[in-house]
């Protein structure tokens, strides 16, 4: 079974103003002038997501969305629908993240409404999966990974591009990451779900790594079994790091 090409993506978070731009525009550049093995994306918050897709167009690297709503439209102030995702240009979007699983309690449930949603509007979703440190030292990180798999995926996905992100809560901006053995286990735990959910398919789709990834540790977390790319959030922040992480997938 041939997996799908490997997929790099930058989370900007709540960083980025039009400044910001630039950066992006330099990984676009060298992504152009030395084509990577791997499909770059980079999601700017909400507020860069057109001007970023204007930019970028036509190089290579895409454009996606950090969060978005289920519903498509309606009376939900500040929110944004899948559907102005793709209007303003974005081919991707980031689900489930721990840090608004934390913050604003989405559960699987909603995350799974939310990439059906995704999936209506023609975007990709990258479904973020991991532990807080409690659950680890618990002894219970697959059971709440494959957990959230299996509740943050709607059926509708089955063949259609999707990623998923595993990113250890404990190892997001902290500079600490699993070692390759834990990262190994978690992500053939979740491929042995995807493959049970979707088939073919499931064996094939990108299971990403995140939290402190940078330059020095990109190499060997990218060559790890199950390991189809990187969602990389301070280091996308500045194109050098980025792209040192992109050269070595
Ligand atoms: P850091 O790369 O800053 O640890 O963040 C990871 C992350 O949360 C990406 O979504």
């Amino acid at each position: 079974m041939t997996a799908l090409r490997p997929l790099i993506a930058g989370n900007w978070k709540m960083n980025g103003l039009e400044l910001s731009l630039d950066e992006a525009r330099a990984v676009a550049a060298a992504v152009e002038a030395r084509p990577p093995a791997a499909r770059v994306a980079i999601c700017p918050p909400a507020t860069l997501v057109h001007r970023l897709a204007e930019a970028l167009g036509g190089t290579g690297v895409e454009v996606g969305g950090q969060d978005c709503r289920a519903e498509s439209s309606g009376a939900f102030t500040g929110d944004v629908s899948a559907e102005m995702l793709t209007d303003a240009g974005a081919s991707l979007v980031i689900l489930g993240h721990s840090e608004r699983r934390a913050g604003y309690g989405e559960t699987d449930a909603l995350v799974a409404a939310k990439a059906g949603a995704a999936h209506r509007a023609a975007l990709e979703p990258i479904v973020c999966v991991g532990e807080t440190r409690a659950e680890r030292e618990a002894g219970r990180t697959l059971d709440i990974v494959t957990g959230q798999v299996r509740g943050s995926l709607p059926e509708v996905l089955g063949g259609k591009p999707f990623a998923v992100a595993y990113e250890p809560v404990w190892a997001i901006g902290t500079g600490l990451t699993p070692t390759s053995e834990q990262i190994e286990e978690v992500h053939m735990a979740i491929r042995e779900v995807l493959t049970a959910m979707f088939g073919d398919h499931g064996a094939r789709v990108p299971i990403l790594y995140g939290g402190s990834v940078k330059p020095s540790n990109a190499g060997e977390i990218l060559r790890l079994r199950d390991v189809g790319g990187a969602l990389v959030g301070g280091a996308s922040l500045k194109a050098a790091d980025f792209l040192g992480i992109i050269e070595a997938a």
